[in-house]
């Protein structure tokens, strides 16, 4: 019988996949993934190895997209090698008008192109694939219902994104999201709570609950279900140790929201609240619907109702007509919430979006310049909010051994501080209480108590 299995396994097909962008994308693949194990595929890290390549890609900034030109550019010398050798592209790129046949004419040796609304229908392209002498491109505009059910094979087995609801409304005017996934669609509450529930069975102790603008759960469901009620019924979910989401919008962040976080025990002290700016006049540009005013305010209330949080965020560096004294409007309020940590991105244009319209695009130097003096201030407030954390003793959902040095174990605190801390395999998806030594930029150090 052991025999038998292993030959089965020698045989099994092979598949490399590599994800650019989100959770949104990283939760994709995982279903890809999930499904090609169900028809026999096996996973590889190694490219050269592999029967089967699939690129999962995104397009929210023009770096993104260099990336997947240059990873397929690549390819062709192994297809040439490998002529059998599957090449399969999906993700938010290929949503965009034109980008299929675009691939097609760089990169004709890619077999399987589909987009963000089909990819449950991978397997059936694979089949296709063996018989058909072009390549396949399926890619859909309109947005089918959800797909329940599909098989997940998941990177962790410790803590788990589990997506709420699919697409955006919001249009921010630079932002490409809403034109790839399409409008928002809400997951059923039983739906949600039956994956979550199965999660725990599996020994998983965290969920992050994912969606484009979490805040406007549930608005599209009859009867209608806020997110706070979400939170509040996923709360009452038994063995689940944490929850956490992203990401919320703050224009649509109630105050029923705040109550539902500070009232629910398993609702980690996280919240990541995208600025992009904090200019009120570049965010109207934006279609933000909020002011800087409205959005200090916010973050004030937040603090005000959830002890010890930590707040992160998004933003945006030259924006078109972004001027130096909007730049600096972005400065004092990055200063003036001293956020532990925030992706900060320059701002680049995507076809089709409003904002690639404007005039008074920025000059790359100055977006450069206003990038590298919003991330001091940024590094500034984390290292002084990690500081605080020295002599601590804090809860940490340990993950997995430390990257760069197997003795070490890495996990993350209720607010989602990295600490690394010297430990055993016993203690791997696990909470254990741990003090924290030192603190460093970017991470914690700590020793198990
Ligand atoms: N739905 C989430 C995140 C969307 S994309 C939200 O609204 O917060 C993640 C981040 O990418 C955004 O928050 C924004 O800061 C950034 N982003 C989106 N479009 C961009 C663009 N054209 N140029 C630079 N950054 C962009
Ligand atoms: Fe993009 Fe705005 Fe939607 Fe976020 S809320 S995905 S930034 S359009
Ligand atoms: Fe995410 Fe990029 Fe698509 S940020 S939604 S993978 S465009």
């Amino acid at each position: 019988m052991n025999n038998e299995l292993k030959v089965k396994e020698k045989n099994n097909k092979l598949f490399f996949i590599e994800t650019w962008g989100c959770q949104m994308n990283e939760e994709d693949s995982e279903k890809l993934s999930g499904m090609l194990k169900k028809i026999g595929y096996e996973r590889t890290e190694v490219k050269q190895d592999s029967d089967l390549i699939i690129f999962n890609t995104c397009c929210v900034r023009e770096n993104a997209e260099l990336k997947v030109y240059g990873n397929l550019g690549a390819l062709k010398k192994l297809k040439d090698k490998k002529p059998d050798l599957i090449i399969a592209i999906c993700g938010c790129m290929m949503q965009q008008e034109g980008m299929a046949k675009e691939i097609v004419k760089r990169f004709p040796f890619v077999d399987i192109i589909f987009g963000t609304h089909n990819a449950y229908k991978f397997p059936e392209y694979l089949n296709r694939v063996k018989q058909e002498q072009n390549s396949i491109i399926e890619i859909q505009n309109k947005e089918d219902g959800i797909v329940e059910g599909l098989p997940i094979d998941r990177k962790s087995d410790v803590k788990a994104f589990v997506t709420i609801m699919y697409g955006c409304n919001n249009f921010c005017t630079y932002c490409i999201v809403p034109f790839v996934r399409g409008r928002e669609r809400s997951r059923k509450p039983e739906d949600i709570e039956n994956e979550i529930k199965d999660l725990i069975s599996k020994g998983y102790k965290e969920i992050t609950l994912l969606g484009q603008n979490v805040n406007s759960y549930g608005k599209d469901l009859e009867p209608k279900v806020s997110f706070a009620n979400l939170l509040r019924r996923i709360n009452e979910i038994e063995g689940l140790e944490r929850i956490k989401f992203m990401t919320p919008h703050p224009k649509d962040f109630t105050q029923d929201v705040l109550d539902a976080i500070a009232e629910c025990e398993n609702v980690c002290e996280q919240v990541h609240l995208p600025v992009q700016s904090g200019s009120s006049r570049i965010l109207k540009k934006m279609n933000r619907h909020y002011t800087k005013e409205q959005y200090l305010d916010l973050v004030r209330r937040i603090r005000e109702t959830i002890p010890d949080v930590a707040i992160t965020t998004d933003i945006i560096v030259g924006f078109p007509g972004e001027t130096e004294e909007d730049f600096e409007e972005t400065l004092s309020l990055a200063r003036e919430v001293q956020y532990d940590s925030a992706f900060t991105f320059i701002y680049s244009r995507r076809k089709g979006t409003p904002a690639d319209e404007m005039e008074e695009q920025i000059a790359e130097d100055v977006k450069h310049e206003r990038f590298n003096r919003l991330v001091e201030i940024i590094n500034a407030s984390s290292a002084k909010n990690n500081k605080k954390y020295e002599g601590r003793i804090e809860e940490i959902l340990v993950e997995d051994f430390s990257k760069n040095d197997d003795t070490k174990l890495t996990g993350r605190t209720r607010t989602g501080k990295l600490v690394n801390f010297p430990g055993s395999k016993d203690s791997i998806g696990k909470l254990v209480k741990v003090k924290i030594v030192k603190a460093n930029s970017f991470s914690l150090i700590g020793e198990e108590i």
